[in-house]
């Protein structure tokens, strides 16, 4: 094959690839077998190899790393990286709704989303190529991640339609719940620290500097909101829309609201169906659809005024301890596993729960017999946050780390 050949085989391999990447984590439709996939992408791999000077930035051959990042290129956002203001109650939803609601004078359209529980990131897309990936940092500056991220296969390297020329994407990176169990059992068997929930071992991954090692993990990205001077749509969920068509993947599980009635039934649906979902989320999201309407009602220094987060409280339950395991790792690393009277938390009976070190077990004293809080947030492990020194038995016995 000459390089003229070479070129154009490359493109359309290129091309089969991602749009068999998208159908695969995009549209959860895959259409060839896994087998098949690896052929198509082995095939790419072995031109590129005899070809060097035509691999391009937004190859497929990308996402298998390689790269070695030292120190990541410290960025500055365009536009800061705000927080949302956080509510716990339905009292304060209804007066957010009715601080809006003044403000704009009119009746207010409402998209309510999942809040997931991840780490924030800011994706630049210039002429439909992804050309940076800078994490939240301190809201002003972050880091460029971009080798790391684009192991990432549900984030399009290339877009496609019709995109605007420049613009950002934000969203959520997160470790699926199954990827992270058996990432932490992994971790013990070699001796490292299990990784204490799903958010931090994504943010963890994100900062290796290894790309090859992140490209191993399952890592997943959901994107939940566009800045651009040039965006396709008045509102914020048509945006989300487009860019579905764009390549992204963004949230199933979001809703325009009309009222306070139809956001607690979102809120209150999600508080069950959350516990079925693959991957963590703290609450839900309530955005302004209009894009006007939000501009209108600007920002704090920290959050949007058209935007609110509302808070899952994390379930506790009060029971016995009954013993602790110490799970050995190969390197001998110890890890304490508390044994718990069972008893129902959340949905799911919990008989373990996590102990963290020896000295999160001396910081909460707690003792054999204690009757300790359990708590599951967030993440899918639940820990012991303390304890009922009140109930303390008198034949409670201090713990004695292995
Ligand atoms: S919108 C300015 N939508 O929550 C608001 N954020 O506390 C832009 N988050 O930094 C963010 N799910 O990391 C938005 N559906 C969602 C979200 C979401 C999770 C995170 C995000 C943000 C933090 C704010």
């Amino acid at each position: 094959m000459n390089k003229e050949e070479a070129k154009i085989k490359i493109r359309k391999l290129s091309e089969e690839i991602e749009k068999h990447n998208y159908n695969y984590y995009v549209l959860s439709n895959p259409v060839i077998s896994d087998y098949d996939f690896d052929l198509l992408l082995d095939e790419l791999i072995d031109l590129e190899k005899q070809f060097p000077d035509l691999i391009k930035p937004d190859s497929p051959t990308q996402r298998v790393g390689g790269e070695i990042t030292k120190e990541f290129k410290q960025v500055t956002h365009k536009y800061p990286m705000l927080s949302l203001s956080n509510t716990y109650s339905e009292e304060e939803v209804r007066d957010f709704e009715k601080r809006v609601k003044k403000n704009i004078g009119q009746k207010v359209e409402y998209v309510c989303e999942l809040k997931y529980d991840g780490v924030a990131i800011c994706l630049i897309y210039e002429n439909g190529l992804l050309t940076q990936a800078i994490t939240r940092g301190d809201g002003v500056q972050g880091d460029d991640v971009i080798a790391n991220v684009k192991t990432i296969r549900s984030i399009p390297l290339k877009l496609h339609g019709d995109f605007p020329d420049e613009f950002e994407i934000r969203g959520e990176i997160y470790y699926p719940h199954d990827g992270f169990n058996k990432l932490n059992d992994d971790r013990i068997e070699i001796g490292e620290d299990p990784f204490a929930n799903p958010r931090n071992a994504a943010s963890g991954t994100l900062k290796m500097q290894d790309s090859a090692e992140v490209a191993k993990r399952p890592l997943d990205c959901i994107l939940y909101y566009l800045l651009g001077d040039k965006l396709p749509n008045k509102t914020h969920y048509n945006n989300l829309q487009d860019a579905k068509k764009w390549g992204f993947e963004i949230s199933k599980n979001i809703a325009i609201c009309k009222n306070p009635e139809e956001i607690f039934e979102f809120i209150n649906d999600w508080n069950e169906g959350r516990k079925k979902l693959p991957f963590d989320i703290d609450g839900v999201v309530i955005k302004v659809n209009s894009i006007a309407e939000q501009e209108k009602l600007g920002s704090t220094a920290k959050s949007p005024r058209w935007a609110i987060a509302y808070k899952y409280k994390a379930e506790r339950v009060v029971t016995k301890l009954l013993s602790i395991d110490y799970q050995v790792g190969r390197t001998g690393a110890i890890t304490p596993v508390a044994n718990l009277k069972p008893i129902l938390l959340a949905g799911t009976i919990v008989k373990r729960a996590s102990l963290h070190n020896a000295d999160i077990i001396a910081q909460l004293d707690v003792r054999i017999s204690d009757m300790v809080y359990v708590e599951k947030g967030g993440e899918i492990i639940p820990k012991i946050i303390g304890v009922d020194i009140s109930k303390r038995p008198e034949t409670a016995v201090k713990v004695k780390f292995i």
